[in-house]
């Protein structure tokens, strides 16, 4: 039995705005499409709604959820309802495989990183190294904290698994991929409940919590306490927030 088989998959409750607030981001994808190489037969695993796939190679989506598969574009790479510890395809029929933060969704990572080697020589992934706290979990949401160090796993682990360089990815101050981090200029778009609700480290915090965390930074806002301690961030350009791309040597 496959887990697509098992439990309902996560993103089908919480992945319903997905693509309104992730849109991909072109510097991001840049890092990703550069990591691939020559690739020509590219898996895109934990796919979504079809972000960062390259339209230029032969690609195939492997996604869980049916509420991201819906979200696919009609012209977006074929995609399989399956998950990443159980890929349906034989032995290296891919050139390479992507995983854009999706990794941490995973009941067993390591499977999935030995099921994505299995079927393609190279592979890429972007995810989180937990050793960064960005200020919004720091100052205003702090039980994402130990949230993430529990589903993201240490950042060494994870390259060792791949055999990967890890490789720096700065967040661009207008970001147009509303991850988590991805506000980090622009405290005001947190407090957009639509925006919040396509970061899924939000949405499984109790919503009472969220709301006192929101309104903490809305007074920081309007007393100019969080530009007191934060402004200098409005002027950068990009900043490294701890997202890595993980690359097979
Ligand atoms: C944050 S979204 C990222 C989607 C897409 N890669 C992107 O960059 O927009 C995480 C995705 O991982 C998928 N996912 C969750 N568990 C998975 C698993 N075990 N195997 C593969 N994908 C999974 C979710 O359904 C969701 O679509």
């Amino acid at each position: 039995m496959t887990e697509a088989s098992g439990p309902r998959p996560l993103y089908d409750d919480i992945g319903d705005s997905y693509a309104t607030t992730r849109r991909p981001d072109s510097r991001v994808a840049a890092w990703i499409h550069t990591a691939l190489g020559d690739a020509h037969r590219v898996l895109n695993v934990g796919a979504g709604a079809g972000s960062y796939e390259p339209t230029d190679r032969q690609v195939v989506a492997v996604e869980p959820s049916t509420v991201m598969l819906a979200q696919r574009p009609a012209q977006a790479a074929p995609a399989v309802r399956a998950v990443a510890a159980a890929l349906p395809f034989p032995d290296g029929t891919f050139d390479a495989a992507m995983a854009v933060l999706t990794m941490h969704h995973w009941p067993d990572q390591r499977a999935g990183v030995a099921e994505l080697r299995r079927v393609a020589s190279r592979v890429v992934m972007l995810t989180f190294d937990t050793g960064f706290v960005p200020w919004i979990a720091s100052d205003y949401l702090p039980a994402i904290i130990g949230q993430d160090q529990f589903i993201f796993p240490p950042i060494d682990d994870a390259a060792a698994w791949l055999d990967a360089d890890i490789k720096v990815v700065p967040v661009p101050r207008d970001c147009t991929d509303g991850f988590m981090g991805a506000y980090w200029a622009r405290p005001e778009l947190y407090l957009d409940p639509h925006r919040r609700a396509g970061m899924s480290a939000v949405r499984k915090l109790d919503p009472s919590v969220v709301e006192e965390g929101m309104e903490q930074l809305k007074t920081d806002l309007d007393s100019g306490a969080w530009d007191a301690k934060w402004g200098h961030l409005r002027s950068l350009d990009e900043l490294d927030i701890g997202y890595r791309l993980l690359v097979t040597r």
